[in-house]
């Protein structure tokens, strides 16, 4: 798989295979907001940065809270220079090394456990799927500003404020289609205090299944929001 992605388009669907096929944290916990990015998203998310934008191909690329490392292993397949992942959670980081071993491209990842704040500068590109601060309020700021301190170009999916059925249905039909949305005045001044602009937002459907005892239903699905932001200044806070 890492020989024929990187050197050539990848299709959309070879990326969400190899995305499926990482193994899955083997005791996730709810307190860390352990769910996955679904092999959609994540193959967007990586289309965008990597075709549109060229932020992937050769680009130092920092994933944080990798989790199994979705992210940081796509990223590598799609040319990044090197990944590398940082989980607080060492089964995460254990679990996202194997995973790089098995898709073949272990030498261009690293994976850290820790904090994020252990990470310093010097990316240009941080894909992140944080805790969206359903367990612990406003997890989600500290990850805005590492990010935007350590790389010019950040993607970091939120959660929406939209809850609408008919947006889900539509998204449901058509998960690749871009349906572009405004960002959430909050999260747009965080993003210009840390000297970030936000470029676009655009919202995607995640859909995760019964992980935790206080999961009700089979699977839930809600909206989420991938940030594309730029870094235009040093954060002022
Ligand atoms: C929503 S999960 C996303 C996992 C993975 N990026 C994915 O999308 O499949 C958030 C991850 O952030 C990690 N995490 C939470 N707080 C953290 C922190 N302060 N520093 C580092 N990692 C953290 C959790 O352990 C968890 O693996």
């Amino acid at each position: 798989m890492g020989r024929i992605m990187g050197e050539r388009l990848v299709r959309r669907l070879d990326l969400e295979r190899a995305i499926l096929s990482i193994d899955p944290h083997p005791s996730p916990a709810a307190h860390l907001e352990q769910y996955t990015i679904t092999p959609e998203i994540a193959a967007q998310i990586l289309f965008i940065a990597t075709y549109t934008n060229d932020h992937i191909i050769g680009k130092r690329v920092a994933d944080l809270g990798c989790g199994t490392g979705r992210l940081a292993i796509g990223s590598a397949l799609m040319g990044a220079k090197e990944a590398v992942g940082v989980d607080i959670d060492k089964v995460a980081t254990t679990t996202a090394s194997k995973n790089a071993e098995k898709l073949g491209i272990k030498e261009k990842t690293q994976w850290v456990t820790g904090e994020i704040t252990v990470i310093k500068g010097g990316f240009d590109t941080v894909l992140q799927n944080p805790p969206f601060g359903i367990q612990r309020k406003n997890a989600d700021r500290k990850f805005l500003r590492k990010a935007l301190e350590i790389a010019e170009h950040v993607y970091s999916l939120h959660k929406s404020s939209q809850d609408s059925p008919e947006l889900i249905n539509k998204l449901a039909r058509n998960r690749t289609q871009l349906i572009g949305a405004a960002p959430s005045p909050f999260l747009n001044g965080l993003v210009e205090r840390c000297g970030g602009e936000v470029i676009a937002v655009y919202t995607m459907l995640m859909t995760i299944p019964r992980m935790f005892n206080f999961h009700k239903r089979t699977r839930h699905q809600f909206l989420v929001d991938i940030y594309i932001i730029e870094r235009k200044a040093s954060p002022t806070q």
